[in-house]
Parts: C-alpha cells; sequence; structure tokens
C-alpha cells in the first residue's frame, strides 16, 4: 500500500488547528467538534474508524477518499452526458482539478436518456456523501481527461483511434460499462480494509448502487446493438484484465454465445480489486509504481493514489 502522508495534505488544515494532522485531527475531535470547528455539516466519523491502524494500512479516511476520487471521475462523465455540465464548484472540493471533454450525448431514446439521468443523481450524490462524512479531510477533485483518457482507454481495448464516449448512446454505455465495474469491485475489495462498521455498511449501500448500475448498463449493451456493442464490452472486458495483472478479474456480458450480465466467481460473487489494481485500469497502465495517467492525468488525490 502507498500510504504516503505528505502526499495526501493538499488542503489547508483547519485554521483553529494548525498544528494538527488530518489523522490526528480525526483522532482527537469527533466530527461534531469538527463540524463546529469548520462550519460544515457532518457526520460524527466513528470511533471505530479512528482506530490506529498499522502503518502499512490505509485509513477510513484514505478509502474514502479514494472512492471520492471514482465518485468524481463518474460524477463528471454522466453529468456532462446527460446535462452538458458537469458537477458545480461546491461539489468539487477547495482546489478542484480541471475536467478535460465531455458533452450532451445526442439522445435517440427516451428510457435509455433517464436511466443515464438516473445514474448522473446517484453518482452526484455519492461524491456528496463523501465530502459530508469526510469534512475537512476530503480531497479535491483531481483532474480528469474524459477526452483523452476514453479515447486511450478505446485504444488500449481495440476499439479505434477516435474513440469518443459521448458521441452515441452505445458509446456512452460502454464508457459507463469501463466505469461502474471498476467501482463495483474496488468496493468490494475495499472491504476488508474498513475498520468502522458503519463505514462499512454504508460503503455496502454504495457498491450495491455501483451493481444496479453495472446490470442495467451491461443489459442494455447486450440489447442495443447487436453483435458489435457485445464485442466492444467483451473488448472492453479483456482490456481491463490486461491491466490490472496476472488474476482473471473480468467478464464480458457474452460468454459461450450467452448472455453473462454478471461478472462473478464460482461462488456468483463479484470480484475484487485492490486499490492499485483498481489504479492500474484509470490510469491505463500495467506497471506498479505509477501515480497518474489515463482518466486522471495529474493522478488521483489523497494517500491512495499509486500503483
Ligand atoms: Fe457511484
Ligand atoms: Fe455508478
Amino acid at each position: 500500500m502507498d500510504t504516503q502522508e505528505t502526499q495526501t495534505v493538499e488542503e489547508a488544515p483547519a485554521p483553529a488547528l494548525p498544528s494538527l494532522s488530518r489523522r490526528s485531527l480525526l483522532g482527537v475531535l469527533g466530527g461534531g467538534a469538527i463540524a463546529a470547528a469548520t462550519g460544515l455539516a457532518l457526520s460524527p466519523v466513528p470511533a471505530d474508524a479512528q482506530a490506529p491502524s498499522d502503518a502499512q494500512a490505509p485509513s477510513d479516511v484514505d478509502i474514502f477518499n479514494f472512492a471520492l476520487n471514482l465518485e468524481s471521475l463518474e460524477t463528471e462523465y454522466y453529468l456532462r452526458g446527460t446535462t452538458g455540465r458537469g458537477m458545480s464548484d461546491a461539489d468539487a472540493g477547495r482546489n478542484p482539478g480541471t475536467v478535460n471533454g465531455g458533452h450532451m450525448v445526442p439522445w435517440q431514446n427516451a428510457d435509455l436518456r433517464q436511466f443515464m439521468e438516473e445514474v448522473a443523481q446517484n453518482e452526484l450524490a455519492h461524491v456528496r456523501y463523501y465530502r459530508r462524512v469526510l469534512g475537512r479531510d476530503a480531497v479535491s477533485r483531481p483532474a480528469i481527461d474524459l477526452a483523452g483518457g476514453f479515447a486511450a482507454a478505446a485504444r488500449a481495448a481495440g476499439l479505434g483511434d477516435n474513440f469518443d464516449p459521448f458521441a452515441s448512446e452505445m458509446n456512452f454505455f460502454l464508457g459507463g460499462m469501463l466505469m461502474e465495474d471498476v467501482g463495483v469491485t474496488a468496493y468490494k475489495g475495499a472491504a476488508p480494509l474498513i475498520k468502522s462498521k458503519k463505514f462499512l455498511e454504508d460503503a455496502a449501500g454504495i457498491l450495491a448502487v455501483e451493481g444496479y448500475h453495472m446490470g442495467m448498463v451491461r443489459s442494455m449493451l447486450f440489447r442495443m446493438g447487436g453483435a458489435k456493442a457485445r464485442r466492444a464490452a467483451n473488448a472492453i472486458s479483456d482490456a481491463r484484465d490486461r491491466l490490472d495483472g496476472p488474476e482473471d478479474l473480468d467478464q464480458g456480458i457474452e460468454v459461450n454465445g450467452r448472455a453473462n450480465i454478471v461478472p462473478t466467481d464460482a461462488d456468483a460473487k463479484a470480484f475484487s480489486r485492490t486499490p492499485q489494481q483498481v489504479l492500474r485500469i484509470v490510469y491505463l497502465t500495467d506497471r506498479s509504481g505509477v501515480s497518474g495517467g489515463g482518466l486522471f492525468p495529474n493522478g488521483m488525490n489523497g494517500n491512495l493514489r499509486t500503483t
């Protein structure tokens, strides 16, 4: 695990408590006191989330900030594709990175559009949840490259050189599929690392929502574009598998000529990815020690940012 404390403190500490590190701030103050000190309405950070961990293990704050980066990516993607605009400044944090690319999808089908409008609102609610519970520990939105990042992902999947995920409904669903499975497997992989039972319950609720998104996107892709969509979706799955290491943690939407809407192991459980495996996919690298690239050109913000 990469837990370099120094890389995470991109935000200024609370003015009233300048000498406290982020983690000691959490240890000393309950969420209510943080709310009083910062003027932010917070849920109290549970006591079990504050338990000291060994130096190698990421804290719950590290894990939730990791998730906040991914949720910010999803929010920018779906909001831009369904409204033409990204998240507001208030949702992006104090020092947000720029977002490159993304535009309104030329919607043809009202049902598909409504599905993705609902997904966009879910992702925005996830961002707001993390900002609420993390308070001043929340990292800002990292720089996100929706244009070059998805084009590079599509190249890696063999889908051609000029893939624009916002150019058509099918492309938009393919881009969504790239992210939703990463979300499902990232939340499952993080579950054993989360110390607070309350945070674990909340993360389970968010994992379920990502699973609904994934199932909807995969089943729509299976129906919408015939062999072309199925081949493209399988190519994205194969690309994820090449990037994330030697284990086979992915499945296409068609296996042996039959629908495969749910990627699972032999027990019908969703797969798990470590934060490093997730980072390889979103940075589009199969190497370790990489701290940016692909969808996050300057890397994610927070402690968990290196493959
Ligand atoms: Fe989400
Ligand atoms: Fe999602």
